[in-house]
């Protein structure tokens, strides 16, 4: 998947990292991974592009989209009960937990789920490491060179600009807290990307260096919510970028043209135009 979409861009000199690469592999992975048809792919890729808009209409169209997924998987679901596949779905379909198997609404969110989890954060983690090697091109030389620090690399990217900012979550009892009292209920939102540059854990937390040893990020989250697609988008990350290091060579942000950005709780970046030979 990635060789056909370096080849769509090698001969071109130059091409947005974000649309070309960091968008469409992700999608096609998880695609390919539940078992969405081909055909489907122009639908799929709609669903995968979905934003958290704040006007009503887009709220309206969420909604709608939400409802139209739904659909699509247990139209699907149901036939792999038909005719089972070598895909996710089918697993899922089948699988028992403690005896029980999952629940028709149950799968079909977790399939929305795996699009919603699994695609922006990925799309991010390439983008960024894009910005990091652009921004660190002695970094880049060396990853060129030596392409086995490549995963130290992948952590110190989720480290140093994690896809993921804050986590939610909701005190169950009243906690203590670097002295402040959480009530129990109350909402709070954990700033893990604050904690990827706290001083005690990360020596020089604002340098962005490829040998960082221990990196203990938080990139992933932590305790049993513990992203389950981390070594996925691992794998994918260590394959898609020492390919393109190798294949496309001086690769250069087109000067002048910010990272386009939107923040929220995933560090969005909408386009990142770059040129290469
Ligand atoms: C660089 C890419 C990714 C990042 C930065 C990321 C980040 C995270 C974080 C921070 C959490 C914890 C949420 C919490 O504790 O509230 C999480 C959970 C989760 N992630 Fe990821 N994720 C990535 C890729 C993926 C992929 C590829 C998939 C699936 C295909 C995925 C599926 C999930 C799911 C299902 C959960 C919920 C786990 C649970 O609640 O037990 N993620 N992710």
């Amino acid at each position: 998947m990635t060789q056909e979409l370096l080849d769509n861009v090698r001969e071109k000199g130059e091409m947005d990292v974000v649309s070309d690469i960091a968008f469409p592999l992700p999608a096609k992975v998880i695609a390919e991974m539940l078992g969405v048809p081909d055909e489907d792919w122009n639908i799929f890729q709609r669903w995968a592009r979905m934003e958290n808009a704040p006007t009503p209409t887009a709220q309206q169209d969420g909604h709608t989209m939400q409802v139209e997924m739904s659909d699509y998987f247990s139209r699907l679901l149901a036939e792999r009960r038909r005719s089972p596949r070598e895909d996710l779905m089918s697993a899922l379909s089948v699988a028992e937990v403690d005896g029980e198997r999952l629940s028709e609404h149950e799968l079909v969110s977790f399939c929305t789920l795996l699009l919603a989890a699994g695609q922006e954060t990925t799309k991010n983690l390439i983008a960024n490491a894009l910005v990091c090697f652009t921004d660190h091109p002695d970094a880049m030389q060396r990853l060129i060179h030596e392409p086995a620090f490549m995963p130290k690399a992948i952590e110190e990217i989720l480290r140093y600009l994690p896809p993921v900012w804050f986590l939610f979550r909701q005190a169950k009892t009243d906690v203590e807290l670097a002295g402040q009292t959480i009530p129990a209920n109350q909402m709070v939102l954990a700033w893990t990307a604050s904690a990827n540059r706290d001083a005690t854990q990360f020596p020089d937390p604002n340098t962005f260096t490829i040998e960082r040893e221990p990196n203990r990020h938080l990139a992933f989250g932590h305790g049993i919510h513990f992203c389950v697609g981390a070594p996925l988008a691992r794998l994918e990350a260590k394959i898609v970028l020492p390919m393109m290091l190798e294949q496309l060579k001086n690769i250069q942000r087109v000067k002048d043209v910010p990272v386009t950005v939107h923040t929220g709780i995933v560090f969005v970046i909408r386009s990142l135009p770059v040129t290469f030979q």
